[in-house]
Order: C-alpha cells, then structure tokens, then sequence
C-alpha cells in the first residue's frame, strides 16, 4: 500500500481507504463487515471514512466496536455531520457541531477524530457561525483537521478567505471514471488552497466492476440487488454505462488489472487525489481494491479512457 499526505495536513492516508456508508450501516452481515475492516488493516490501508447519518449512528457504533482493540495512532478516523439525526438535529450550526460530535465520539469510543467533515453545506447557518465552531472543536482536541464534502467552487472560496479560523484540508467529492465533474472547478481551488481530494463512489457503487452486463439480469449478490443497499444506484443501472464500462474490459485486462484496479488507478493518476474511499461487501473485494495502489496506468491507457468517455451519456448529479 502506498500513502499520500491530505492536503496541507500532517495526515498520511493510504491511497485506498475503507468507506462504511451502505455497507457497514446495516447492508452487510455483522461479521463479514468486521472481516472486511480486519482485511483492511492487513492490507495497509489506515483511513476509515464514516457519518453520524450512516444507519443513524449504526455505522459508528460498528466502527466503536470493531476499532476499539487497536491503538488509537494506527488508523485515521474521519466522520461528518450534516444530515438530520432527528426531526431538530441536522445542519451546521455551532450548538449541531458540538452536539453531533460529542454523540460521534460516543459511538465511536474516542476522545477525538482525525477528520471531521461538513457533509453538505449548510444554507441555513451562516460560514462564519460553522467555521468558528468547527475551530473551537478543532482547539479542543475533540477534531484534529476539518473537510467538506461536495461544496462548490464558491463556497470552497469563501471558507478559504475567512480569517481566523481553522483551515481544511479536504473536500470528499463523488468522482469517478463516470463522473468527472469536480475536476473542472473544485479540484483547481482545492488544490490552491491545501485541500486534499477524497473521493467516494470511484467504482461507481460497483458499475465500473463490470458486474453489471446491458440486457441482463442483475447478480443476486450485488448492490443493486439488495434492498437495504441499492438506495442510491440507480442514476448509473443503465445499459448504456454497462455497454461503455465493458469497453474498459480489454483495457484493464492489458494492463493486468482487474475492472475495479483499473477504475481505482484512474481516480489515483491524479496527484490531487490523496485517496480513494472504497466500498466493500466482503474481504476479497479489499484485497482486490487494495493491488489498485502504486499502480501507473500507460498513457495509451488514460487516452483510450479519454477517448471512451465521449460516449458517456448524461449522467444526473447525485444528491
Ligand atoms: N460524502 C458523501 O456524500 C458520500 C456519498 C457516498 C459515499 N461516500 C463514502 O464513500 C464510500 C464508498 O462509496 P461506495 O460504497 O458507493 O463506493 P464504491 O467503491 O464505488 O462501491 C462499493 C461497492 O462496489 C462493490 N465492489 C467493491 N469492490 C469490488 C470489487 N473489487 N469487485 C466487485 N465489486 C466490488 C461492492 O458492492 P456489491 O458487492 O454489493 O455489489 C461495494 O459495496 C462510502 O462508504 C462512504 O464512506 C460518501
């Protein structure tokens, strides 16, 4: 496994990283979800990416239990807030942020987190209010860096100007070889600014696998089978990606790569991106994920994907 610092910070964080959104929430049984994060460290991954709103808590009191047997400096923990936990808990505020956190660390059975991310901006509350209680956790001990997950452009601009208060060092934006996106704005001010990219879905929920095949019948073992987990999917169960994603097939298979080396090695040709924050429903897909870091991918191969994806169809934005 090879490591990569986030952003301006002094976090190193392995170039795949172990999400539990779906998975760890409730999607996958208890004792495969424990066998995968057990996989993880022996892999060398050492980033852990997790919300309060993953399972209502569920993804965290998982990630309490399993965690709570290894020495605390072993693995980066990063977690976030944003989403409602109750019909008056959601947002940005000053009185959220201390409140969701304090519930986070609970659950989590720390006294503090590596990184604590804005899950979404927060129209409701004002930059200053967010940033300022974000900065007394961080002086606390309770928080050790700060990130967002997909803010724009804009407002990436405005917290980077504010004075006086904690700066971040990561943005978790959805990007993959199906969606690009976040290279045309937010990737640049990041980068200007010392933020790091962490970047969710880059399998596209498991699409760039090639699991999925136009005209046929969905894998009883997938995601998009599974009713607790294909929540989100959708948006790419097209057979027109299935039939552009089969086209990477010889691609990857020249370069000795399974599907979903390729697609992880993509997202990592970027030096902009410190890791890729992967899903997994059992251990021989972190293995799997895993062999994609160090790898380089030829330039024939990054132009053929190029040239592929003008073919992409629109794709919807995610939610
Ligand atoms: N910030 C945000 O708003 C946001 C949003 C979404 C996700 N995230 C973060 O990003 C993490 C990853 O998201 P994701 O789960 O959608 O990522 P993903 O890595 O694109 O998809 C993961 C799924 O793909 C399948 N898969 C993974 N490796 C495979 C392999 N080697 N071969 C075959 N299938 C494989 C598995 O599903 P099956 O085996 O069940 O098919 C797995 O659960 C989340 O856990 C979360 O931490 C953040």
């Amino acid at each position: 496994m090879k490591y990569r610092q986030l952003g301006d910070s002094d976090l190193t964080v392995s170039e795949i990283s172990l999400g539990t959104w779906l998975t760890y929430s409730g999607g996958v049984e208890r004792e495969k979800a424990a066998a995968c994060v057990e996989k993880a460290f022996e892999v060398g991954i050492n980033f852990i990416d997790t919300a309060n709103i993953y399972g209502k808590g569920a993804s965290e009191t998982f990630l309490g239990e399993v965690l709570s047997d290894r020495p605390r400096d072993s693995y980066v923990l990063a977690t976030k807030l944003f989403f409602p936990m109750t019909e008056t808990d959601s947002g940005l505020s000053r009185a959220q942020i201390h409140k969701q956190l304090n519930d986070s660390l609970k659950r989590l059975k720390t006294d503090y987190v590596d990184l604590y991310q804005c899950h979404r901006y927060d129209e409701e509350t004002p930059l200053e209010e967010t940033l300022a209680a974000l900065s007394e956790v961080v002086r606390e001990g309770k928080v050790r860096y700060l990130g967002f997950s997909e803010w724009s452009a804009e407002q990436i601009k405005a917290a980077a100007e504010m004075t006086g208060v904690e700066k971040f060092v990561s943005s978790q934006p959805q990007y993959s070889i199906l969606w690009r996106e976040p290279e045309k704005e937010v990737f640049p001010i990041c980068a200007a600014n010392g933020i790091g990219q962490i970047v969710w879905s880059p399998l596209g929920q498991g699409v760039l696998t090639g699991k999925y095949k136009a005209g046929q019948q969905i894998p009883n073992d997938s995601r998009a089978a599974n009713d607790k987990m294909n929540v989100a999917i959708n948006r790419l169960m097209r057979d027109e990606i299935f039939e552009l994603v089969e086209k990477l097939r010889p691609l990857a298979a020249a370069e000795n790569l399974s599907m979903a080396q390729l697609a992880l090695a993509w997202v990592l040709r970027d030096e902009r991106v410190s890791s890729a924050i992967i899903g997994a429903s059992r251990p021989e897909q972190v293995v799997d994920n895993a062999a994609a870091s160090g790898v380089k991918l030829s330039a024939h191969t990054l132009q053929a994907i190029d040239e592929l994806l003008k073919d992409l169809p629109e794709i919807e934005a995610p939610a």
